[in-house]
């Protein structure tokens, strides 16, 4: 049978030989997943501290996203927006309201959200500001993330994602992150500026938070200038860094909101774009869409999974167990040489090992972790990502801290 069960060898064999190569994964083969714990193929338990880079909010197969999709999966999965469904106008009313804003643009993964907020911030420019055909910029930021389209890479600096994809597509200024002057500059640079497309903290870059303020002098400058703040939150929101949204911390509202990832809890791809209808309205028949986007399988995955995060307070909880992961890191990297510094929001955090960005100390160390019963993944250079599931609670963070500690220690 093919799902018959494998080791672990037999499984990195399989992908190595018939996968294309696209991605470096740890050496740890994993078959069954439940609240913050996963477990390999022989059933060797790990704590995640990844939570598939924050899309495994609520947790591993958590009990009522799960009901959820298999009451809708048996009921109705796909229609396709050729006709109505009666889930799609339930889910958009509930979504609409939970963030705040008129109206949704369903879809299925972040980069497809990304490439979908892009289009609507471009064409209201054209038909709504006035800026002539073909020539809005959105500005970018450097050592951005907003995932791997054609379109998306061409403003990336990140050469690995570029190198011989080219030709890319024109119409992005590239800034300085957590540079308010160069925003200006920029936004003064041309009356063909569109939006300003921008990660409340650089996720993938290495958890680069930005200083205290940057969020909502960039708002106001967006404001001054009158060009659209698109929020990229496809990895910060949904409680991750504490609060619903990133952006609550400084208590920006953007023009357009981006989310995916943990909207379904990580249970099925969901992404979204958010705007108000003086935005979103410019949107008609035929003029952009998918086949998958809103479907009721999709919707009725991503209700359960945001009452999961309102009923179980996962952004307090963030908050609260992120304060204790730093403070506690903290202490003990004012003992130790090995790491330089500790840094993140709620439970969206990262370690900057004190090594060469080229050195393999970050992925050793990953490792080694493994062997301890915990799993994270080295992004850029030589920083690891600690982004466990929002249901961890207070002792099981506390036994992470300690394994952290003791690898760290013994490395
Ligand atoms: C900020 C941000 N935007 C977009 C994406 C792309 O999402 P997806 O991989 O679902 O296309 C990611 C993925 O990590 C991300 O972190």
């Amino acid at each position: 049978m093919v799902l018959d069960k494998i080791s672990s060898e037999q499984a990195i064999n399989l992908e190595d030989k018939y996968g294309a190569h696209n991605y470096h994964p740890l050496p740890v083969v994993l078959n069954r997943g439940e609240g913050v714990y996963v477990w390999d193929v022989d059933g060797k338990q790990y704590y995640d501290f990844l939570s598939a880079y924050s899309a495994v909010n609520q947790g591993h197969c958590h009990p009522r996203i799960i009901k959820a999709l298999q009451d809708q999966a048996s009921t109705l999965t796909l229609t396709s927006r050729a006709f109505y469904n009666d889930v799609l106008g339930k889910y958009e009313e509930y979504v609409t309201k939970y963030f705040g804003f008129d109206k949704v643009l369903p879809m299925n993964t972040g980069a497809e959200a990304v490439e979908t907020a892009i289009k609507l911030c471009r064409k209201y420019a054209y038909e709504k500001k006035g800026i002539a055909e073909n020539k809005a910029e959105i500005i970018v930021c450097e050592n951005n993330f907003h995932g791997r389209t054609t379109t998306i890479i061409s403003f990336s600096n990140d050469e690995d994602a570029r190198k011989n994809f080219g030709p890319f597509t024109a119409g992005f200024i590239k800034i300085e992150y957590n540079n308010l002057e160069t925003l200006e500059k920029a936004l003064k640079s041309s009356n063909s500026i569109a939006g300003f497309l921008v990660e409340p903290i650089q996720g993938e870059a290495g958890v680069y938070v930005p200083s205290e303020g940057y969020l909502a002098k960039a708002k106001a400058l967006c404001e001054k200038y009158d060009i659209l703040f698109i929020a990229d939150e496809v990895q910060t929101g949904v409680a991750r860094t504490g609060q619903l949204l990133a952006v609550d911390h400084e208590n920006v509202k953007p023009d357009i909101l981006i989310l995916g990832k943990a909207l379904s809890g990580g249970v099925y791809p969901v992404s979204a774009v958010f705007a108000n209808d003086d935005i979103m309205n410019v949107i008609k028949p035929g003029q952009h869409g998918s086949t998958f986007g809103g479907n009721p399988l999709a919707c009725a995955v991503a209700i359960a999974a945001l009452e999961v995060v309102k009923d179980e307070n996962l952004a307090e909880n963030s908050e609260k167990l992120g304060n204790l992961f730093r403070s506690e890191l903290q202490k003990f990297i004012d003992t130790n040489d090995l790491i330089k510094l500790v840094r993140g929001k709620g439970l969206l955090n990262a370690i900057v090992i004190n090594d060469t960005e080229d050195s393999s100390t970050a992925w050793d160390i990953c490792l080694k972790l493994r062997d301890n019963g915990l799993l994270a993944k080295p992004t850029h250079g030589n920083i690891i990502r600690f982004a466990p599931p929002l249901v961890m609670n207070e002792e099981q963070l506390l036994d992470c801290i300690s394994i952290i500690k003791k690898t760290i220690t013994e490395f």
